[in-house]
């Protein structure tokens, strides 16, 4: 089973609140069903949880009355998205059902506390495709807080062992410099512990550069000695369709694990 993220930057615009690539999400939908390959889906937020999630500092936790109404908003919000995406799913012929990390976790201090996990895993028991996104989540410390997708991506890579793990995004992979800025960036297409103590020492005070450094480090984590972790241009049709058939696609991958 591969482990897909669909990020909010493809599967929204996230720079306008609650937009959703309806075109995309159906493209990728039906790429993930052509490839014949046993997958599995977690997905972000976009710009149905960040603009609401900033405008009241969700991620703070809970410091101010305001924010409760934008909790239960945000929640409303990534529920009707998944909804959305599920809708895409089924129309592909994939048994998909929405599972809000709300109603199975919460979080301790920003952690998520995954002890429940028997309807997930009775779902994939019958061949039904969990699919958990990220959202507002209960926090015993912080009152509630923000749980992503990312973090999710990590309980569920912990939970089924995927044979490889891939996230979906707007760009060809990680580039050593913010590509929008820097017309000299360089594209990394493999990621290793090695590496990523080079990324560490060039790049302490770069803040462009120190999201990369975090974002191979999660994917280091999520790889091992034989599972991959790749980060994959989803706006180039057919791309994510040939990268999960095997074939060799313009990516980053990261391998070996974190050490
Ligand atoms: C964010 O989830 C959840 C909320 C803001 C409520 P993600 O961090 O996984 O979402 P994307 O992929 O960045 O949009």
């Amino acid at each position: 089973m591969i482990l897909i993220k669909l990020g909010g930057s493809i599967i929204t615009d996230k720079t306008q609140y609650r937009t959703f690539r309806k075109d995309t999400v159906a493209r990728l939908c039906r790429e993930i069903g052509d490839s014949e390959v046993g997958t599995m889906i977690v997905h972000g937020a976009g710009s149905f949880g960040h603009v609401l999630a900033k405008k009241y500092s969700l991620q703070n936790g809970f410091t101010y009355y305001d924010q409760v109404a934008a909790a239960a908003r945000v929640q409303y919000d990534v529920r009707e998205l998944d909804s959305m995406i599920i809708n895409e799913l089924l129309n592909e012929g994939i048994p998909a059902v929405s599972v809000p990390p709300g109603s199975c976790f919460v979080m301790d201090d920003g952690k998520i506390v995954a002890n429940d996990t028997e309807a997930i895993e009775a779902l994939a028991s019958v061949g039904i495709m969990p699919v958990i996104f990220g959202d507002v989540i209960m926090d015993r410390k912080k009152g509630f807080g923000i749980c992503s997708g990312d973090q999710l991506m990590e309980v569920m890579c912990d939970l089924f062992k995927p044979t490889a793990v891939v996230f979906v995004s707007d760009i060809d992979g990680l580039y050593d410099k913010d590509p929008k800025t820097h017309p000299d960036a360089k594209l990394i297409t493999e990621v290793t512990a090695e590496n990523l103590k080079k990324i560490d020492s060039e790049s302490s005070v770069d803040d462009v550069t120190g999201g990369v450094y975090s974002k191979m480090e999660a994917m280091l984590r999520m790889s091992t000695a034989d599972r991959e972790c790749i980060l994959v241009n989803g706006s180039v049709p057919g791309r994510l369709c040939s990268l999960l058939k095997g074939e060799k696609v313009t990516c980053t991958t990261a391998r070996g694990g974190l050490k």
